[in-house]
């Protein structure tokens, strides 16, 4: 059927898809504050034959080559082993880049798991070094767990482990320098993200921090200069002379890379989103059509096809998400 392009030409290959809205960690910048928020009860959740239904419509008829599982925090969700296992069959009858980002909890005890199935792309969210402001951040003592699974990580040579850190003003940007120590340590990528606001996180200008601001902190410390990225990459590349660590740098906010947008989002509960920053209201529910036996795969396919027809270019600005995103990253996974 082919490849999927967006009415501004641009190709469609890279799909997230969350396996959970579930996570074991409660960060401030991810979850709403107050209680007014609630989980998809079970029956609404895909199972794992309808997102690997799903998966096979995206990297069989439209595709594909490149899945990242997400959450909430997908290595929560029950027998995952099981959708690991028949996820690779898939990979291997249609070979595709297949990665996760975790918060790195339960990660040592799956690590096997993860490697014998084809998740060769680990991402691992750290915003913290410290056991203080690490339960601060996350409401959470389990540090400790996180960094051991690093280390395992490291050890079992995945194709890639990456450090995802939120950098935010007067919380951990004093931080920044701990960090390059450690990332150069393990010789593996950093990424500092700009803090993205959404329903209820707590959002605000006196905890954002720029781009182009964190990397004058990191210049301060490290001699950094930019490389070109390969492929459709969300981060700006740079690398530390001398140890040739990769340090990135993602500016969803200050300077959005729309242009160049490659991806689509499920959610756990089936709906296709066509940008990260879309309004519950433009999700399409394509779990609709999943349960309704009246549609076939290439059905389905197609129904991707004319939505994405309908993908804006570009993201709103700031000042109108901050109004409009009625939306929560544990429902999204980033
Ligand atoms: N702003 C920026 N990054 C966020 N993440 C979660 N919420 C936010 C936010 N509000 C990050 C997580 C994870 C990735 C999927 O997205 O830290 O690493």
């Amino acid at each position: 059927m082919g490849i999927l392009k967006d009415k501004y030409g641009r190709i469609h290959n890279y799909l997230r898809v969350s396996l959970t809205d579930m996570c074991n960690l409660n960060c401030s910048y991810c979850n709403p504050e107050g209680a007014d928020f609630k989980h998809t009860p079970k029956f609404e959740l895909l199972t794992y034959e309808e997102t690997q239904r799903l998966i096979s419509i995206f990297v069989r008829d439209l595709n594909f080559n490149k899945i990242r599982l997400t959450g909430g925090e997908p290595l929560v969700r029950k027998n995952i082993e099981t959708f690991f296992t028949s996820l690779n069959l898939i990979k291997k009858e249609y070979p595709f880049k297949l990665g996760i980002t975790t918060n790195g909890l339960l990660l040592k005890n799956k690590i096997d798991i993860l490697k014998e199935n084809g998740i060769d792309y680990l991402n691992i969210s750290l915003d913290t070094l410290n056991k203080e402001q690490f339960r601060k951040i996350t409401g959470s003592d389990s540090l400790s767990s996180v960094l051991e699974a690093i280390d395992c990580a490291v050890n079992k040579g995945f194709k890639s482990v990456k450090i995802n850190t939120v950098v935010m003003k007067n919380l951990n940007t004093n931080e920044i320098p701990d960090f390059l120590r450690y990332v150069e340590k393990y010789g593996i990528n950093i990424r500092f993200i700009e803090y993205m606001p959404f329903s209820g996180n707590g959002w605000n200008k006196d905890y954002f921090i720029s781009m182009k601001e964190i990397i004058n902190i990191v210049k301060s410390y490290a001699d950094i200069t930019p490389i070109s990225n390969n492929e459709a990459s969300v981060a700006k590349d740079y690398i530390v002379k001398g140890s040739n660590v990769k340090v990135s740098f993602i500016s969803s906010i200050s300077d959005d890379f729309c242009s160049d947008c490659n991806r689509l989002r499920i959610t756990s509960d089936g709906h296709l989103k066509l940008c990260l920053f879309s309004n519950l209201s433009d999700e399409i529910n394509l779990k609709k059509y999943v349960r309704d036996s009246g549609f076939s795969d290439s059905d389905i396919a197609e129904i991707i096809r004319s939505s994405l027809l309908e993908k804006k270019l570009k993201h709103p600005e700031i000042d109108e998400l901050l109004k409009a995103n009625k939306n929560n990253m544990f429902r999204i996974g980033g």
